[in-house]
């Protein structure tokens, strides 16, 4: 089975090297990407090539349900490398329509040790429970926590004092939160791209009215 991804992965070289014969060289002694990625694992979610990026270009952190824990060690990391000394000039949350760890959160299946994970998105449904509430289809209710999630994850790396030390010694690096769909591959765009606490502050609110008014 694994044979013929070791096959595909050796015509993928050969085909890039044809087109670019340095690629691999040129990558090989540095990487300089101007994105940082932080998605779902979803197997139908990939951050290359959903924005069409070759190797060296995106930086990129998945987990479930794309979630940006505070204490979150490893998310912590990648951000902190990304921001400190790759210096990307921005960072994308992007969510997906339909994600699987929103649904759980929302209909509390019980499935282990993820729903300790889970538990997050749980607290983004405690948030904005009344306007939630109001929402009688379940699509529609699961699709608008995909994209309050997204907003309140950006809110979250915000936050972090990588951030906010960027932000106040001056670096240009801005936060974007997208939702991408699932059916039919294009990235909604959640208005909330923001390069400063301040900025944070005044969007927050007109993000998750503008996902309430869909
Ligand atoms: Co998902």
């Amino acid at each position: 089975m694994l044979e013929k991804l070791l096959e595909k992965n050796r015509l993928w070289a050969k085909g890039v090297k044809e087109k670019q014969p340095d690629f691999f060289l040129n990558l090989a002694a540095q990487q300089a990407p101007e994105y940082l990625w932080i998605g779902c694992s979803d197997s139908r979610v990939p951050a290359n090539q959903i924005v069409d990026l070759m190797p060296g270009e995106i930086f990129v952190h998945r987990n479930i349900a794309n979630v940006m824990v505070h204490t979150d060690l490893n998310c912590l990391s990648v951000i902190q490398y990304a921001v400190d000394v790759l210096k990307v000039k921005h960072i994308i949350v992007c969510g997906h329509y339909g994600c699987g760890g929103v649904k759980a959160a929302l209909t509390r299946s019980r499935l282990g040790l993820i729903e300790n994970w889970l538990a997050h998105i749980k607290d983004v449904y405690d948030i904005h429970r009344t306007e939630l509430d109001r929402l009688n289809d379940e699509t529609q209710t699961v699709n608008r926590l995909c994209e309050l999630n997204v907003v309140e994850q950006v809110k979250n790396v915000a936050e972090t004092t990588i951030l906010q030390d960027a932000w106040e010694r001056g670096q240009k690096v801005r936060i974007h939160g997208w939702v991408y769909g699932i059916h039919d591959g294009i990235v909604n765009d959640l208005n909330i791209s923001v390069n400063s606490t301040q900025e944070m502050k005044d969007k927050y609110p007109t993000s998750v009215a503008k996902v309430f008014a869909r």
